[in-house]
């Protein structure tokens, strides 16, 4: 009957109980806010809008969202969910359908919400709910004899008898938006708590004779809402784990799936192997093979096939190439791109750089804003020294070169293919190809010499 949907997420509540400046929807889980977990369910459900309710927080809530094409509706004092979807039903179409989402509500599978969807579009109204063994404090599904809902009575209205009803309003919920404008526009405040309800516009379909087909979700977690950061630390275990399992599905050896935080898409090829305490953030892709060492943190990288990333390694925005070795206790910065088999030992830092095949920079150096080639060997110690105060240069390195220990390089510098320079070495023009070049003050041995001693104190 309807097709079009629209999604309407709740958002504007204060959530005192965070203890934070931050509005609560703004407070991230697995890297992304509470509020961009539900609108990307929302851009999964093929939405053709999404409205945000937002207040508490002013226009903290639409800046931090700016990107996503959402509609904002602003609901200055918070009257009740009844009151909040109000606010936004002159920005929603007659001919769509609505379903209702909430802002602190991050982890609700599609999967759960398409039925409402279908229920709805079948001109029915889809209410999601769940039974809880410690229902206090939520509204009550009520139902008839037959099993038929028929009203839902919010915790502080309900009678003992309601009370000790186990099913509960999650809030979720779908319908004809032809008929959510009639409902709310009837909606009273003569309840314990002086609000517009939401949930009453239950009552008023059963009244018009509009059927109400209760769907629950198939995990209790899906509808758990953030209040304090208790549960939201709670939330994130959860999601976590969901990860965790999902990869460990896929064939990801996981040494402890207690301990992987992915912040973002992490994708794996077959017989990827993650030691404990690693943190995925943004983007990550490892190829097929990749070893992952414990304690490593990986930004927007991909890891090509048969690297070995050694423990306490950090790559951020970089991409290293197959069979490869990096780390322990290296740290790669965006811009670099390291080429097969390259190997990057232990304090190792490497800015904006390219490192061509078969090179290694094993021990102690810094290496930035440098264009390196293959087979090079880069001695401990060894500087690129790419900034004179003020502007940054490049270092070119071609292939073969060979730099001895405690090497700085002083950019813009080259040196040139094949080329030796000697170690301790202050590299401030250009080395020449094939050549072996140093500066060193000549070595010198004083005959003789005695070290000072210490006199002795008269007293
Ligand atoms: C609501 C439901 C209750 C359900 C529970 C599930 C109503 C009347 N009651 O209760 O049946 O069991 O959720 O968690 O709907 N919000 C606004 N503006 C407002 C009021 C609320 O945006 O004026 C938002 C809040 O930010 C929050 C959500 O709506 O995300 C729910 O509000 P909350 O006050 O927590 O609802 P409950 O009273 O717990
Ligand atoms: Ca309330």
């Amino acid at each position: 009957m309807y097709s079009m949907l629209e999604i309407l997420i709740l958002a504007a509540g204060k959530g005192t109980r965070m203890r934070s400046d931050l509005p609560k929807v703004l407070h991230k889980l697995a890297g992304k806010s509470l509020l961009g977990h539900v609108v990307d369910t929302a851009h999964e459900l093929g939405a053709a809008q999404t409205c945000v309710v937002y207040g508490f927080g002013g226009e903290a809530v639409p800046q931090a969202m700016a990107e996503d094409k959402l509609t904002f509706v602003l609901q200055a004092d918070q009257h009740g969910t009844g009151h909040a979807v109000k606010q936004a039903l002159p920005r929603l179409s007659d001919d769509s359908i609505t379903l209702v989402l909430y802002g602190d509500v991050p982890l609700t599978h599609t999967t759960t919400l398409q039925p409402l969807v279908t229920a709805a579009g079948a001109g029915k109204l889809g209410l999601l709910t769940v039974n809880l063994t410690h229902p206090d404090g939520y509204g009550r599904i009520v139902r008839d004899a037959d099993g038929r809902v028929r009203r839902i009575v919010e915790h502080k209205d309900a009678t003992p008898t309601e009370r000790a009803i186990h099913e509960v309003n999650t809030g979720i919920l779908a319908v004809a938006t032809r008929y959510l404008k009639r409902w709310i526009a009837e909606l009273k405040n003569d309840n314990a708590q002086g609000e517009y309800y939401l949930t009453d516009i239950v009552a008023l379909a059963v009244r018009d004779g509009v059927a109400v087909e209760a769907h629950q979700p198939k995990f209790e977690w899906e509808v758990l809402g953030v209040n304090s950061k208790a549960q939201l630390a709670e939330l994130e275990r959860i999601h976590q784990n969901e990860i965790a399992q999902a990869l460990l599905d896929a064939g990801v050896t996981l040494l402890d799936p207690a301990r992987l935080d992915v912040r973002g898409l992490l994708t794996c090829g077959r017989d990827v192997t993650i030691d404990v305490n690693c943190v995925f953030e943004g983007r990550v892709d490892l190829g097929d093979g990749v070893q992952v060492g414990a304690n490593c943190v990986l930004r927007n990288v991909t890891v090509a096939a048969g690297t070995r990333i050694d423990a306490f390694t950090l790559i951020d925005d970089a991409a290293i190439g197959e069979a490869g070795r990096v780390g322990p206790f290296s740290r790669i910065r965006p811009g670099t791109t390291l080429a097969r088999d390259v190997h990057v030992g232990n304090f190792v830092e490497i800015k904006n750089s390219r490192i061509d095949e078969g090179s290694k920079i094993n021990h102690l150096s810094y290496v930035g804003d440098t264009t390196m080639g293959k087979r090079v060997n880069i001695g401990a110690g060894t500087i690129t020294c790419n900034y004179d105060g003020a502007n940054k240069h490049r270092t070119v390195i071609e292939d073969e070169v060979f730099v001895g220990s405690d090497t700085q390089l002083v950019a813009p510098i080259t040196v040139g293919k094949g080329a030796t320079l000697g170690a301790g070495t202050t590299l401030t023009r250009d080395a020449p190809a094939g050549e072996l070049t140093l500066s060193r003050a000549k070595q010198l041995t004083i005959m003789g010499w005695k070290r000072p001693v210490k006199q002795k104190k008269e007293d």
